[in-house]
């Protein structure tokens, strides 16, 4: 028996996408994703996976569900079997435990809590309404922030009256026990009311349940904290909660877009202005939960901070997470002493959207300019500077983003494109290195990466490995291949005048006899043959071939833009073509051309090896020191070309 805890969990963090991905091969079509139909024949693909909903659903047989009743189709697996599988791909430990007549209770116990929590809440709203105090007190001060009735309502903001007991007692007349108005924090220790003389601000979960509440002070100048909050309990972890998300998500999905700001009254107002794609972290930095759940419905979020650099500063830092999981981040910095609520009260929706929409910038570049700032010329925080944002450009999944943020930093900091991709190589390494280890320790063994044959003397102590493949030799040469059809009349070197074709034909030429495909390596030779013709390698020469065959492998070719290699995520590379090909052809004829290359000095220090054998098999003293000395040089290579396309050499 899997807890129910588990089984939530897993089931919040899988994504839908992610999961159908490993078996169907998905395309993206506006906000979702299709495929072809893996539980019914079909040409035209009516299968379709919605990330923000979580689900898919085949619009032709019928099918649908979660990711777990997808695998149980797709699969034949029972539930747990699902569970227990999406488990062990998002690393997520589960603790078997029978159901015992506890559990059981526990589970009606969270009903029950919940059934509390809506009391509660209707409690304070009749109280905010239907009472004189209330509706002078509280009503008043929420009108005067310029809310209006609906929103009051739709938001489940309320009042608690300043009896010590008013609710405590209103809700044991109804029946409710005192032990759950105990645990949700609604009555303290002494059996009075923890929220007295409030206004109240219900926090709803997703599903727009109410799981805890928020009471703001009225007074101005009060000594008492300005919010008091419901404790933790099992229908709330504040870590996973996000203020106004039930209400925000269709929009944040129509937006594609989700704006970010620390208060619940800033939700509330812009919701109320018509921009409903906001949610509130709740004075507290942003937590891996949090994205994760602002990543199911967009990858772009735009934070709001009030324009206080210090408290921005520290916020920052926070960041490098949400780089981590390959969300678009921007900034927006409002006037000083102004936040979300009161500027928008100030100037207006139309001119509050102009703002976020011109005053938007991207989070590194406007960390930089930050934190330049305060730097200015003293060269010891300067690089501490540049390694700060060299550690946040390493977080980012994507080589191609890191690229084109390298290439922006190296203007802005006035440093060379080259020092900051070595040093963030440095930092991407040292990442991998870390999860590879977590990963190890994760499953009890050690990687055991056996490097083969010996490194020898003189080179330079090689760094530790960090991934454990090598890419498929048919990967490698799709990757040529595709290069040469989509990029070949692309320019490689401007000063020289070569192009993209030329660089690889010219490495390969001699090499044609390793190709393992032969339609591949048909590609090269027909690019070989056109350069000697004096004429261009375009994608058009092959996709007009008078040979189907290779006309048809060129539009297959061209119409995979972006692809990851096997093994792509654990050595931080990209393929040949991704998003902005145009930008890195350059970067990709050369990391395609090592990765082949690679592959083909595997193979000859491989051959070599044998022969040094036999040589000293045979006791051939002067062959085996000529030997020797070509493995060195090989091994060299080797290495050097590992290093280049960042794989590690096994074993055999
Ligand atoms: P108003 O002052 O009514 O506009 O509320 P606000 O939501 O704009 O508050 P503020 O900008 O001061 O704080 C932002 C968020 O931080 C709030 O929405 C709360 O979630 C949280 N917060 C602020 N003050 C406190 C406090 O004293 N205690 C706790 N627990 N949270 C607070
Ligand atoms: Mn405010």
């Amino acid at each position: 028996m899997i807890p129910h805890k588990t089984v939530e969990q897993v089931l919040e963090t899988a994504r839908i996408e992610e999961v159908v991905g490993e078996f169907v091969q998905l395309k993206r079509r506006g906000i979702n994703l299709i495929g072809l139909c893996p539980f019914h024949s079909e040409k035209t693909p009516s299968f379709t996976v919605a990330p923000s909903k979580n689900f898919f659903k085949c619009f032709g047989c019928g099918k649908g569900g979660s990711a777990a009743t997808f695998l149980m189709e797709h699969e034949s697996f029972t539930f747990p079997e699902a569970i227990r599988w999406l488990a062990n791909k998002y690393n997520i430990e589960i603790e078997e435990v029978q159901l015992t007549p506890e559990m059981l209770a526990a589970k009606q116990e969270e009903e029950s809590l919940f059934i509390l929590n809506d009391y509660a809440r209707t409690f304070y709203e009749d109280q905010l309404f239907n009472t004189d105090v209330g509706k002078s007190v509280g009503l008043n001060y929420f009108k005067e922030r310029g809310f209006r009735e609906e929103i009051i309502k739709k938001f489940g903001l309320g009042f608690a009256p300043s009896e010590p007991d008013a609710l405590t007692k209103a809700a044991t007349a109804k029946g409710f026990r005192k032990d759950y108005l105990l645990k949700l924090g609604l009555t303290n220790r002494h059996g009075k009311d923890f929220f007295r003389n409030r206004v109240m601000f219900t926090i709803h979960n997703l599903s727009g349940k109410p799981v805890a509440f928020a009471g703001r002070i009225m007074k101005k100048d009060a000594k008492a904290p300005k919010y008091i909050n419901s404790p933790e309990t099992d229908i709330y972890t504040k870590s996973k909660i996000l203020y106004g998300a039930c209400f925000a998500k269709k929009s944040i999905q129509k937006q594609d877009e989700c704006i970010l700001v620390e208060g619940y009254t800033d939700v509330i107002s812009l919701h109320q202005a018509g921009i409903e794609n906001v949610v509130a972290s709740s004075g507290t930095s942003l937590t891996e939960g949090q994205i994760g759940l602002i990543r199911r419905f967009t990858p772009n979020i735009k934070i709001l901070y009030d324009g206080d650099p210090a408290g921005v500063k520290a916020a920052l830092r926070g960041l490098d997470m949400v780089l981590e999981n390959n969300m678009n981040v921007k900034i927006v910095l409002l006037p000083p002493g102004e936040d979300p609520d009161s500027y928008l009260q100030n100037v207006g929706v139309e001119e509050f959207e102009r703002y976020l929409r011109e005053e938007a910038r991207d989070f590194i570049l406007f960390k930089i300019q930050l934190l330049l700032e305060e730097v200015q010329d003293d060269p010891v925080k300067r690089a501490g500077l540049i390694r700060d944002i060299v550690g946040s450009i390493a977080r980012i999944p994507d080589p191609i983003k890191r690229s084109a943020y390298i290439r922006e930093c190296s203007k802005v900091m006035d440093v060379e494109e080259s020092i900051l991709h070595a040093e963030t190589n440095k930092v991407v390494r040292s990442i991998l290195e870390q999860r590879r280890r977590q990963k190890a320790r994760k499953e009890g063994t050690q990687l055991n990466i056996v490097p083969e044959g010996e490194t020898p003397a003189e080179t330079t102590p090689t760094p530790p490995p960090q991934q454990a493949r090598v890419t498929p030799h048919e990967f490698k040469e799709k990757d040529l291949a595709r290069l040469l059809v989509a990029y070949g009349d692309k320019i490689y070197d401007e000063k020289e005048n070569i192009s993209i074709a030329e660089f690889v034909v010219a490495q390969l030429e001699g090499l044609l006899s390793e190709f393992k495909s032969k339609k591949y390596r048909k590609i090269v030779e027909l690019s070989l043959q056109r350069l000697e013709e004096g004429k261009s390698v375009s994608p058009n020469f092959f996709i007009g071939h008078a040979d189907k065959a290779i006309s048809s492998m060129a539009v297959d070719l061209l119409h995979q833009p972006w692809d990851y290699s096997p093994g792509w995520e654990e050595r931080g590379l990209f393929l040949n073509t991704q998003k902005m090909p145009d930008e890195n052809v350059v970067n990709d004829a050369e990391s395609a051309l090592h990765r082949f290359l690679l592959n083909r000095m595997i193979k000859l220090c491989k051959q070599n090896q044998e022969r040094i054998d036999k040589a000293s098999e045979e006791g051939n003293e002067q062959e085996l020191m000529t030997l020797l000395k070509v493995q060195a040089k090989l091994i060299h290579r080797r290495n050097s070309l590992a290093d280049k396309t960042r794989t590690v050499v096994l074993k055999g």
